[in-house]
């Protein structure tokens, strides 16, 4: 795509604890986060001025084309969209994008209450669905025997590890669990994905795994990565036009 949201799971229980890993529900304040995604996205992602008119397809379609929305008669050329959990057509044409989240229950929560119909779209020929996805490969990096301390902890109860880490955070793997490398080779998949999408996408996924989706998206060096600033109940907006001119925008929840 063009443009591409990160965004991390608003706060959770062990944000406030200082705790890594695990798998937390969110606070008070990251339902407020949740809440303010929900208003901010649909204005942002979803009407994002498109690099192609989701219209011309319909304009270059056929006849038989027009008809065959899940079996539903499309209303004209105006209304590419359908919305299949109402089955009702969309009023205005909607610009489609995409939502992806991590299997974790605080990115889940997090994308709670951004509305997303379940789209068709006809796209080369082809009419896809655009539900939102849940991948596990944007779960947070693993700590293994870490997991659930606090960075006090982990210096207190494995100092050998904490301090391995400190001089290589790319290549140090927890025991049992993974290293900035180890992410690397699991988001890749997901990296070539989303190039190959042409709709606005929104992430909503961890520190780590978004440090490193961070640094494909501006073309960063790898181990620069572990140290990106990602911060909390933060949009981040990277557009780009070609790999040479990228634009970042971070829009902070006020
Ligand atoms: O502290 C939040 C968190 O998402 C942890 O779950 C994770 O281990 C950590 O950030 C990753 O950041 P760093 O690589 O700087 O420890």
């Amino acid at each position: 795509p063009r443009t591409v949201y990160l965004s991390r799971h608003g706060q959770s229980l062990y944000d406030v604890e200082k705790k890594i890993g695990g798998n937390p529900g969110i606070t008070a304040a990251g339902e407020q986060y949740a809440k303010w995604l929900g208003k901010v996205v649909p204005g942002e992602v979803w009407t994002t001025t498109h690099h192609r008119s989701p219209l011309k397809d319909l304009e270059d379609s056929t006849d038989e084309d027009e008809q065959s929305c899940s079996g539903r008669p499309l209303f004209g050329r105006l209304f590419p969209c359908v919305d299949l959990r109402t089955g009702t057509t969309s009023p205005k044409p909607i610009q489609p994008a995409r939502l992806w989240t991590s299997t974790l229950k605080r990115t889940i929560d997090t994308a709670r209450h951004i509305p997303h119909p379940v789209l068709e779209l006809r796209d080369g020929g082809v009419w896809h669905q655009m539900s939102p996805r849940v991948y596990r490969n944007l779960d947070e990096i693993f700590a293994g025997d870490c997991e659930g301390l606090t960075y006090e902890e982990i210096e207190r109860t494995h100092g050998d590890e904490a301090r391995l880490r400190k001089r290589d955070k790319l290549g140090y793997r927890y025991p049992r669990g993974e290293s900035y490398l180890d992410l690397i080779a699991r988001l890749d998949p997901l990296m070539h994905e989303l190039e190959s999408y042409k709709e606005p996408l929104l992430v909503v996924s961890h520190q780590a795994t978004l440090r490193v989706l961070y640094s494909y998206l501006v073309g960063g060096e790898r181990r620069d990565a572990p140290k990106v600033e990602i911060p909390l109940h933060t949009l981040i907006k990277i557009t780009w036009d070609g790999w040479r001119s990228i634009r970042e925008e971070r829009i902070a929840m006020e």
